[in-house]
């Protein structure tokens, strides 16, 4: 199949995404038919309880899929690129230095055996064909601009030599070596203290507002993900359940999902108006998915048709009841 005409004002553009683990009678998709934007500027967040997908999603859109993962889709281009087409060469030149990555346990993916500085040198060198000194330098100035206290010192540490925390804004910088275009970032700050996460989020924010470097941030906090976005993708066992403006989350959410949620987080003013149930139960499990509403055993407003028909993401939203 061609891949479809790929939209210019998107950075990424993902269609009909598929994620499957094993083959045959073990075969489980996770990930069912995303569509997934990110236009140039913008934040996206992607945000659903553990389990839901957010992880995959971004691993697929961002070619880092482990090992035994299928993906399939019908669109996936990377600033103007098709990726679909592509050999593995030709996707990482395209992602290489216009792509950022923040992911989950700094320790895999920093290199113990080097010194911090040099693996954030490496990627400037490389991608941004930097010299050795003006990579040296990026590499300082990149720990500082994520708050690591005397980065001209620090940047001749090993990764063991960092707090849990600074690792993670260690890998934040990595993100940042080159001015990317994106910037995948998924729960980077689930492991920091309070103050330490502002100070990413607000790092992130002003890369957006200064760079116009759009950020597809995954989360399963829903209140970090309203402040943070402009635009808000809220996922549930493997599917997009709705699509909203950040600003409308706190009132203009439809999905009883996305509004147990909302109703979850104290801080989130939400419109007291409509019920908020506490979101009581579990995901269910991808190898075994209800055929209709996957939501259904949890869901307040559950009718006969939801058990029977699953709803498809129309104008923003995935429900029967609320469409
Ligand atoms: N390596 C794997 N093999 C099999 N299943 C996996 C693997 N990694 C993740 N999964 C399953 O895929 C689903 C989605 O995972 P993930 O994308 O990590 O969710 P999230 O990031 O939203 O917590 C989960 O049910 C998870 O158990
Ligand atoms: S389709 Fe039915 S079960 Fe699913 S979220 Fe809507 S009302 Fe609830
Ligand atoms: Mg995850």
């Amino acid at each position: 199949m061609s891949p479809e005409v790929v939209n210019a004002a998107n950075v990424l553009e993902l269609r009909g995404l598929r994620v499957t683990f094993g083959s045959g009678r073990h075969e489980v998709s996770v990930v069912h038919g995303v569509d997934l934007n990110v236009a140039r500027g913008e934040i996206v967040g992607v945000v659903g309880e553990s389990g839901s997908g957010k992880t995959l999603t971004a691993m697929a859109a961002t070619d880092l899929l482990p090992s035994g993962a299928r993906r399939d889709a019908t669109t996936w281009a990377f600033d103007g690129t098709d990726l679909l087409g592509a050999d593995h060469k030709g996707r990482a030149v395209a992602l290489g230095g216009k792509l950022g990555v923040v992911f989950q346990d700094p320790m895999s993916s920093l290199n113990p055996a080097r010194r911090v500085g040099t693996q954030l040198s490496d990627t400037s060198r490389f991608w941004g064909r930097r010299s050795r000194s003006e990579a040296h330098g990026d590499a300082v100035d990149r720990l500082r601009r994520v708050r690591i206290a005397a980065p001209e010192r620090r940047v001749d540490d090993y990764p063991h030599e960092f707090s849990g925390g600074m690792r993670q804004r260690v890998m934040i910088a990595m993100g940042l070596m080159v001015t990317p275009a994106l910037i995948v970032a998924d729960e980077p700050t689930t492991a920091l203290d309070v103050t330490v996460q502002a100070d990413v989020m607000a790092l992130l924010r002003e890369l957006n507002e200064e760079e116009g470097t759009a950020v597809l941030l995954v989360s399963h906090n829903i209140a970090l993900v309203a402040e943070v976005c402009h635009r808000v993708v809220v996922m549930y066992a493997g599917r997009i359940v709705e699509e909203l403006a950040a600003s409308d989350l706190a009132i203009g959410a439809r999905h009883p999902y996305t509004r147990a949620l909302i109703g979850s987080v104290p801080t989130l003013d939400a419109d007291l108006s409509q019920p908020l149930p506490a979101i009581g139960g579990s995901p269910p499990d991808p190898a075994n998915l209800p055929v209709g509403c996957a939501f259904a055993d949890r869901c307040p407003l559950v009718t006969d048709r939801c058990r029977a028909e699953r709803p498809e993401l129309v104008d923003g939203v995935a429900c029967w009841e609320v469409s």
